[in-house]
């Protein structure tokens, strides 16, 4: 998959319009609590800058259902763009109107506009096309940096493509070339380490990666459903009653294939009261048991079989790692993959979170912005925002 880039464009005292995903944490006040997604644009922002552009930014945040709510406001994030940036930031306080069109004008090169939330306008969602057009009529180019919201067929992600010559920025560039190499050309072995709740959310997945990969270990809660597919007992755990079936048939495919399956073999089990922990293996779950986290015997195992790989994509965490006392398997297995001499590639929300709380953000290949995004990335769609970009 190739995109064209803003390398290949002529930015110098063009107005710029960039689609950023500033959907970031705010606290009470506004103020950004997590800057990850903001310092992940910075490289196109900072390009732009030097090369002379006059930057319109346009991001959403949060799901404030086409109404204006200063509880998604960007102000707070203009602030702290202003700060990472060492520069001042200008703020309008519509994406549409007399007052951006006027900062607009006024751009110098170099100069950085954010504009605030589009989705303060229901259009957005919409995919407007007469929306677009107005604000494409701002700008000379746009650029679509914004991976994590691609999969969305959104106003100013995909109709805005159609009245300007568009191009990927270089976080769109590095998303998509990690995730593409992850479904056309690995590194081999190639393993998945699953985890998360939900199986729900990684049918689409497993079934298109299945066949690319050499094996998988799966933790989390979404075990269970393959436990109970293996006619166990999973006490009170999670299980997805309606993927049983599904789970049988992966494992079933799975060995036909001659692919590695490593499921977890021992979980801290408790109740929901979550008072008193105890490990338990998987022949000796009760009735009322939880496991809320991957045991010493799973975390070596997982170690066994991800010491040949060459290359692995990580999508869940292994245990409820917002709790301290069940973050052990997501902290262990996630340093022993942050130490790995072969590729790794985090993906989905969560586990941004975990590597980023944990502080071993720094030690993988890719963390990547998108949970959603992300994901159907993986299960090979072509996303709304990233078909507009592809090189012809
Ligand atoms: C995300 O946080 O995944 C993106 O910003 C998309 O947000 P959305 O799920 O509200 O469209």
């Amino acid at each position: 998959m190739k995109l064209r880039t803003v390398r290949e464009a002529d930015v110098k005292n063009k107005k710029v319009i960039v689609r950023v995903d500033f959907n970031v944490p705010l606290d009470a006040d506004g103020n950004v609590v997590d800057d990850f997604r903001i310092r992940a644009a910075l490289p196109t922002i900072q390009y732009l800058i030097d090369n002379g552009a006059k930057i319109i930014l346009i991001s959403h945040l949060g799901r404030p259902k086409g109404k204006r709510d200063k509880k998604y406001s960007l102000v707070g994030v203009a602030k702290r763009l202003a700060e990472l940036l060492h520069k001042e930031v200008l703020f309008a306080p519509d994406v549409i109107g007399e007052e951006v069109e006027l900062a607009v004008n006024g751009l110098r090169a170099g100069d950085v506009l954010l504009c605030e939330n589009v989705r303060f306008h229901e259009e957005e969602e919409k995919n407007d096309p007469e929306f677009a057009k107005t604000i494409a009529s701002m700008g000379e180019l746009y650029v679509n940096d914004a991976f994590s919201a691609s999969h969305r067929a959104h106003a100013t992600v995909e109709a805005i493509t159609k009245y300007l010559p568009s191009y990927a920025g270089f976080l769109m560039e590095k998303e998509v070339n990690y995730l593409s190499m992850l479904t056309e050309n690995p590194e081999r072995p190639y393993f998945l380490v699953l985890g998360g709740a939900k199986v729900s959310d990684k049918v689409a997945l497993l079934q298109n990666l299945l066949p690319k990969v050499d094996g998988m270990v799966i933790g989390g809660a979404m075990v269970f459903t393959f436990w109970k597919a293996q006619g166990k007992e999973t006490g009170k755990s999670i299980v997805e009653a309606d993927l049983v079936d599904f789970a049988r048939q992966l494992m079933e495919d799975a060995s036909k294939q001659g692919k590695e399956i490593v499921l977890a073999q021992d979980f801290l089990v408790s109740d929901e009261a979550k008072e008193s922990v105890s490990v338990k293996n998987i022949n000796d779950f009760g009735p009322e048991d939880i496991g809320y986290d991957i045991g010493p015997e799973s975390i070596k195992s997982f170690k066994n079989a991800l010491v040949k790989a060459k290359t692995v994509f990580w999508n869940g965490p292994l245990g409820l790692f917002e709790e301290e006392k069940f973050a052990n398997g997501t902290r262990e297995v996630g340093t022993f993959l942050g130490d790995f001499s072969g590729t790794v590639v985090v993906g989905g929300g969560d586990t941004a979170n975990a590597v980023r709380e944990m502080g071993l953000f720094d030690k993988f290949d890719h963390v990547s912005t998108g949970g959603g995004a992300s994901l159907e990335f993986l299960e090979g769609k072509v996303l709304p925002g990233i078909a507009p970009l592809l090189e012809a």
